[in-house]
């Protein structure tokens, strides 16, 4: 008789964006004549730009040839693009990253959930609350985090560091010692950002503590602010405690598509042993190698004419930003983020819990956000929308909640 990871069985119910997903099912099945705008999981809306769809169809025509048809891919990426990557974004931007520190996968989720498997079963793990849920449900699925308090929403193994309004956002060093930190900049779910100082903060805690700080930085390209660093090897001192996580979803479309990419110093020492082998020796077993096609169109975001289209998309997106940012301001929420981010994190009114704001906006507005307790505890009063919606969705949506957002205030 085979016996499952009970780990699993401990989860809460189902993934966040998944619960989500199903609610707006639901009320769309039950509702056929009313529009749902859908502002609540960060998945792009614009095609891929011109230069990467170029840089495909070359690549595709390729595999089709004999003489240039390629099979299994270097399962830690291609050459071309580890060298791209390490020179664009790191080395011109003075951070001291070589290409093979470089592993190409099929993007951010998988490593950032995966990443946990080269650490020790009993690692304790300190995350921001509110946070990106894979970082802690992977833990959980590795029996990490102890038991699930479901009505406190929190595992009794876990260290959180809340990031509210009264903080600016910016986690505290935690009292009890963790042996992973995970930190995402600029943040999902807050959309609020560690300039250089906050973050070398946390450097220098974890060099001096032995911690490793897992790096989110799928969000980087959203960055206007001069202060706020691009990876976490700006900072002096991060080859020895950090491994980054990077994402071409965000920055390129390429949420459909798939290719991401970890950076693990060959410095970056834990227990004795260089974690770059380690994850080396991992993703050369369970990973074998993100598609060719792929790599080639992600080479197209680093030309001239790709990054071009890329900052115009980007642009498209913080136009958004600032239309919800200002429309909620405008109608009296408190909000914060979309600066340097395409998250928006607003307080919910009246009292409401995160999933009575998300029925009230789901039913009346007919708009899909997310509400903040799906992100930890100290989401709860609070609710994210992304800026990742079209123009036009965005200008309705937010047309939509002003105006019955005055209803409700009105009906007191
Ligand atoms: C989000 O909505 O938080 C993101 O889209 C999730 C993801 O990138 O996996």
């Amino acid at each position: 008789m085979g016996k499952v990871n009970e780990n699993y069985l401990k989860l809460p119910g189902s993934y966040l964006f998944s619960r989500i997903g199903k609610k707006i099912r639901d009320y769309e099945a039950a509702n056929p004549a009313r529009s749902v705008i859908r502002l609540g999981i960060g998945d792009v809306t614009q095609p891929l730009a011109p230069a990467i769809i170029k840089a495909m169809h070359e690549a595709v025509d390729e595999m089709g040839r004999a003489e240039t048809f390629r099979g299994y891919a270097p399962d830690l990426g291609y050459g071309f693009l580890r060298e791209e990557i390490a020179k664009k974004d790191y080395q011109d931007r003075g951070c001291p990253i070589e290409a093979d520190e470089i592993f190409v996968s099929d993007g951010a989720k998988s490593d950032c959930g995966n990443i946990q498997e080269i650490f020790s079963p009993d690692s304790r793990i300190a995350v921001c609350d509110p946070v990106y849920p894979v970082y802690v449900d992977s833990n959980a699925m590795a029996g990490r985090t102890g038991e699930y308090d479901e009505k406190a929403g929190i595992w009794s193994n876990v260290i959180y560091m809340p990031c509210m309004a009264s903080n600016h956002f910016v986690p505290e060093l935690p009292r009890e010692k963790p042996d992973l930190i995970y930190l995402c900049n600029p943040n999902n779910p807050t959309g609020t950002t560690l300039n250089r100082e906050q973050l070398r903060v946390w450097v220098d805690y974890a060099n001096r503590s032995g911690a490793v700080i897992l790096y989110d930085a799928a969000y980087e390209a959203y960055i206007s602010t001069e202060d706020v660093p691009h990876s976490i090897f700006e900072i002096p001192g991060a080859r020895t405690c950090a491994i980054e996580f990077r994402s071409f979803s965000k920055n390129a479309g390429f949420t459909g598509v798939r290719l991401g990419f970890t950076v693990i110093p060959k410095d970056l020492i834990c227990d004795g042993v260089a974690l770059h082998g380690l994850w080396a020796r991992r993703h050369g077993t369970k990973f074998n190698g993100a598609p060719y096609v792929v790599q080639k169109a992600a080479m197209a975001v680093y030309s001239d004419e790709g990054r071009d289209q890329l900052a115009h998309q980007v642009s498209v997106y913080m136009r958004n930003a600032k239309v919800i940012y200002e429309g909620l301001a405008q109608a009296g929420y408190e909000v914060y983020g979309g600066v340097d981010a395409p998250y928006i994190w607003l307080k919910v009114p009246d009292g409401m819990t995160s999933w009575e704001f998300f029925d009230w906006l789901l039913e009346g507005p007919n708009v899909a956000g997310t509400p903040g307790s799906g992100f930890g505890p100290s989401g709860e009063g609070y609710f994210r929308l992304t800026a990742f919606g079209t123009y036009e969705n965005t200008v309705e949506a937010m047309r939509r909640i002003k105006e019955q957002s005055g209803d409700r205030a009105r009906r007191g």
